[in-house]
């Protein structure tokens, strides 16, 4: 006897008319026609069956705080910043979970059910850490929050970062963050990613930094990340976010960098809704796009995948924590437009995000978590081009979100017509 049955499903490989079983919160069983008795069946009428989706890279604390204490007027990365520094005495406890409760709620509804946020360390007092632990223990059975301590003004230029982020991670932050770029020199970049590598290491941690988020060529902090990373056997643990500079850098250097990083086994997450936002800024024309060089890292062997970094807060105004947006904008901004990359961008939202968090009983398997996202789509790039309603989001299980279909009509000559937007030409 099943808990949840769902009837004729098409699944992100593009097998169709399939039916997943679930019981105790697990997937059970994925066959086509299984007969056996369910408590409640839901009819998928061939839409697309998804596991949920990730976003690995997010800034909770910030995240719904458009405008206070004002807009950022130039745009940059560096404006944004020092609004931050201007809002960051005024949080408070309450205000910081009532906006984070918002977003996960807004995510959740997107068929977002696991984030990597980070969470600034820079104000002692720690109120933006409390409340995403809070946040995070009130939203245990609906989503899976990891958080990061980041030291958003810099783990050696902040006087009291280094023991902030000792206090974050005793208690309970799970990863290590860090700005190389933004440290005072190249140098101090170096020192603080070795320092963050070592406590990573000793106290059996992941590390996630935001790394080289700059236009500047020869912000080159990665090569340290990846080699701090071989050097303390942090293999496959180690996170570098954005890498911007990447985008800039000489073709030759780039050639020495991929298999350092390939042989770190780095995990890199791009963000191209707010890299597009607030890279090339100082540019004229040419603007650079700015996002990392996506589908060389891939082809590299490196495990890539898309974030959402913001939603309404001092860096970006917009956003829905929609992650089916982050990896349209991503496919437009790298080109990848071939139907298998494509659906590798699909992937860089779903399966390979669940690779950078390090997720056990992801997927659509047999013994995976009965955790799944029903689109209003025929396939993974009919999703992407739609964007559509999630119709039923599935925690163990459960039904916790539910939008109805998206069903135009119009009125030409005298009649009714529904219009079905759905495509079934990318199924091969
Ligand atoms: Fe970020």
């Amino acid at each position: 006897m099943f808990t949840l049955l769902i009837k004729n499903a098409t699944l992100p490989d593009g097998r169709s008319g399939m039916d997943v079983g679930v019981a105790d919160g697990c997937i059970r069983a994925i066959a086509p026609n299984i007969e056996q008795q369910a408590q409640r069946v839901i009819d998928a009428r061939g839409y697309l069956l998804s596991p949920p989706f990730v976003d690995p890279h997010f800034h909770m604390d910030a995240a719904m705080s458009l405008g206070q204490p004002r807009l950022n007027r130039s745009g940059t990365l560096l404006e944004g910043i020092a609004l931050w520094k201007e809002l960051k005495p005024q949080l408070s406890f309450d205000g910081v979970v009532e906006r984070a409760l918002a977003v996960c709620h807004q995510a959740i509804a997107q068929g977002v059910l696991h984030i990597r946020t980070h969470v600034d360390i820079c104000d002692s007092r720690l109120e933006a850490v409390r409340a995403l632990l809070e946040v995070r223990e009130r939203m245990a059975d609906y989503l899976d929050l990891q958080l990061v301590a980041f030291p958003q003004d810099g783990y050696l230029r902040c006087p009291d970062a280094a023991a902030n982020l000792q206090r974050a991670l005793d208690l309970g932050v799970d990863v290590v963050g860090g700005i190389p770029h933004f440290e005072r020199t190249m140098q101090d970049g170096s020192t603080s990613i070795r320092a963050l590598c070592e406590i990573a290491a000793e106290r059996g941690l992941r590390v996630d930094m935001h790394c080289d988020e700059s236009d500047d060529p020869l912000s080159r902090h990665v090569e340290t990340l990846a080699a701090e990373t071989c050097r303390l056997g942090l293999h496959g643990r180690v996170t570098a976010s954005h890498l911007t500079s990447m985008h800039s850098m000489d073709n030759y250097y780039v050639s020495k960098l991929l298999p350092l990083m390939a042989e770190a086994e780095l995990h890199v997450v791009a963000n191209p809704l707010v890299n597009m936002n607030l890279q090339g800024r100082q540019d004229t024309y040419p603007k650079r796009r700015g996002v990392t060089r996506v589908p060389e890292l891939l082809n590299a062997g490196i495990n890539v995948a898309y974030g959402h970094d913001c939603v309404m807060d001092p860096w970006y105004s917009l956003g829905s924590h929609d992650m089916l947006d982050v990896a349209h904008m991503g496919i437009h901004a790298t080109h990848m437009t071939a139907l298998a990359q494509m659906e590798e961008s699909f992937a860089m939202i779903t399966e390979r995000g669940a690779r950078v968090l390090g997720l056990a009983g992801y997927g659509l398997e047999p013994g995976c978590h009965a955790d799944m996202v029903l689109l209003q789509a025929r396939s993974r790039v009919d999703a992407l081009r739609l964007r559509p309603p999630r119709l039923y989001v599935i925690r163990r299980g459960e039904i916790i979100a539910m939008t109805s279909e998206h069903k135009p009509e119009l009125y030409l000559n005298g009649s009714k017509k529904e219009l079905d937007l759905t495509s079934n030409a990318y199924l091969q």
